[in-house]
């Protein structure tokens, strides 16, 4: 029995059940602590990027000049990692001393500039590490054709210091503008007005005219080419690539008017998607103008692009209203997945929407058993901390449950337009979860805001979700049930078209697999109806290599190192090799990222070396 026990929040008395905790409360200071900036004194408006990008070297090499706002400062300070810093030169030319601070493990060092008070403007040469953490550099072989190399950069949450100083916190908005030199047969792109063909000479230049985040300034550099779908929506890809990735994105378009239709206007003008090698570590990114995508969500029948919509998303909740730290990290995603899943229920119906509400459901259990329990609230203390030690399904899914309350308990219409006037009130700033509670409680829980503090602050699982349910996975449940059966009662088995559940609804079916019901004989069985084993789905990959490795039935070994090797993503990463781990078979586990690990990113690389203890 839950014991219940009164505590105190500054002059309000809540209810809490003891095992959990109250991890913050209103009285919060909104400062990053994830930077070394001090904003009150100066903070940055635009930058102005001139950088080379060398493939020899695998460096960035340049200069960054800011613009900032000066309040007395005699300091401008800024976010490195493993930056080499040549010199600094104020507006007038001349150089001004400099000096980088001491290394800290998380935050990297801080670039201290001098200034006088009437500065506004400083100029920094630099170059980037060859191991720069934000910057990924491929050779053909990791690409989609195998001609060209390949460079993306991903910012979120605090790496885009690893490749341009700046003031790295997402409290900040910058404009800005860069002249980017790439080797010539291949393309630059940014998160910001883009080419669309590729220049003769290999130089690029770059506006971007909207104040965004530092984490969200992108750069990709590769052999791609564009083609639009409509007048502001388009994919840019390999061209081996391309007209599967268009065909299979060609609701991008329908999608911003989906979400136009519920939030108000797209505020970016462009929506492009680039789609990058299988190594990057993301499913999708949501850089402004142009969302970075895994090639993993080309799945040949459209049904994995809520992905798209995922990011879409984002163009309100995240680029247009910010988190102000990342302790707040969940009003980014929780809004962007509840955000989602209403423009896939416009597109594809209610039906589409709820799978993905219990996969994501699903994914929040396995978050909730997994992770520490000071990262099961949704707002979060980071102080300390790295920002991805708190990256699991509870922003996202806790998140979303939290949004779907508030739509249940206020209706759909109150809390849409709602939604709508908390996004235009906002555009183009930050927001705190504090602040957040104060605008919901104006604006939509008269005054109440005793359920939102349990549900915000508090860890574990809130008194009050709902869970989501799914007709077309009862089926698919209902089909496994059958399956096993009849391989047990030893019924020949019928070879079965894959293509009749979509990969959500076989994503279910597989996740149903009980280890501890199920035996080998079963996957062999279903195996030999489906062959799952030799997919080409990464989805449907990942989640049967999953189950066979804690199920040993190592058919799949081959098979599953091939996609360990090759996909960089994450999300697909994690699972499997946990399932090894858990399994006691961390001999395969490190065999296979041997091989593995060269091809991953740094935020893959850092999860997984901690996962199974390897020292590279
Ligand atoms: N912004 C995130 C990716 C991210 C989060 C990068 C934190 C670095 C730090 C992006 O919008 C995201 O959530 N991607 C998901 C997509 C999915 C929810 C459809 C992913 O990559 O799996
Ligand atoms: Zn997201």
């Amino acid at each position: 029995m839950q014991k219940l026990v009164y505590i105190a929040l500054g002059t309000v008395l809540m209810t809490v059940s003891c095992n959990k905790q109250i991890t913050s409360t209103k009285e919060v200071d909104a400062k990053d602590s994830q930077t070394f900036a001090d904003l009150d004194k100066a903070k940055i408006k635009h930058l102005s990027l001139d950088i080379e990008t060398d493939f020899k070297t695998h460096q960035i090499k340049g200069s960054a000049a800011y613009t900032f706002t000066n309040n007395k400062a005699k300091e401008l300070i800024l976010d490195t990692e493993k930056l080499t810093i040549d010199s600094v030169l104020l507006a007038n030319g001349q150089k001004t001393p400099f000096h980088l601070g001491e290394k800290d493990a998380i935050k990297g060092q801080a670039l201290v500039i001098d200034v006088s008070p009437k500065d506004t403007i400083v100029k920094v040469f630099y170059k980037t590490s060859p191991d720069a953490n934000a910057l990924q550099w491929l050779d053909p072989q990791q690409t989609h054709d195998k001609k060209q190399p390949f460079l993306l950069t991903q910012g979120q949450a605090i790496l885009t210091r690893s490749w341009i100083p700046i003031q790295d916190t997402p409290s900040i908005r910058v404009t800005y503008d860069a002249k980017v030199k790439t080797p010539k047969d291949l393309m630059a792109l940014m998160s910001a007005i883009n080419p669309k063909e590729k220049s003769t000479d290999g130089i690029y230049t770059f506006k971007m005219p909207q104040a965004i985040a530092p984490y969200l300034i992108a750069l990709a550099v590769g052999d791609v080419q564009y083609q639009p779908i409509d007048n502001r929506t388009g994919v840019y890809a390999e061209p081996g690539l391309l007209k599967a990735a268009a065909w299979e994105f060609a609701d991008m378009g329908k999608m911003v008017t989906a979400a136009e239709k519920l939030y108000g206007k797209y505020p970016w003008e462009q929506f492009d998607v680039l789609v990058l090698p299988p190594s990057f570590p993301f499913g999708g990114m949501e850089n402004p103008r142009l969302t970075f995508a895994t090639p993993t969500a080309i799945v040949g029948d459209r049904s994995m692009t809520n992905l798209i919509a995922h990011e879409l998303a984002h163009s309100w909740s995240g680029n247009l209203v910010t988190n102000s730290t990342w302790d707040d990290f969940w009003v980014n995603e929780g809004f962007t997945v509840y955000f989602e899943r209403r423009i896939m229920e416009e597109l594809e119906g209610k039906d589409y929407a709820d799978m993905i509400s219990v996969i994501g459901f699903q994914d929040l259990e396995t978050s909730m058993r997994n992770i520490p329990e000071k990262y099961t609230s949704l707002k979060v203390d980071m102080k300390g901390a790295n920002p991805d030690d708190a990256f699991s399904d509870v922003p996202y899914d806790k998140g979303y449950l939290f949004l779907k309350m508030l739509e249940d308990k206020y209706g759909r219409e109150k809390f849409d337009a709602f939604l709508n006037k908390y996004f235009s009130s906002h555009a183009f700033q930050t927001i705190t979860t504090e602040k957040f509670v104060d605008y919901l409680k104006e604006n939509l829980t008269n005054g109440d805001d005793s359920f939102v503090k349990e549900w915000i602050y508090t860890t574990g699982w809130p008194k009050d979700f709902k869970k989501p349910t799914s007709k077309l996975f009862d089926l698919a449940e209902a089909q496994l049930k059958q399956d096993i059966t009849n391989g047990r009662n030893k019924v020949a088995p019928k070879k079965v078209e894959i293509s009749t559940k979509s990969t959500n609804e076989w994503v279910h079916f597989i996740r149903q697999i009980d280890p501890s019901k199920n035996t080998k004989e079963d996957l062999a069985y279903l195996d030999s109806i489906y062959d799952f084993t030799n997919s080409k789905n990464p989805e449907i990959e990942c989640a049967w290599f999953e189950k066979a490795f804690l199920m040993q039935y190592d058919k799949v070994n081959a098979n599953a190192k091939d996609f360990m090797v090759n996909v960089g993503r994450r999300k697909f990463l994690e699972p499997l090799y946990l399932a090894l781990k858990e399994t006691n078979q961390l001999d395969l586990a490190k065999d296979i990222y041997k091989s593995a690990r060269p091809n991953y990113h740094f935020v893959a690389r850092q999860t997984i070396d901690t996962m199974i203890n390897y020292k590279p």
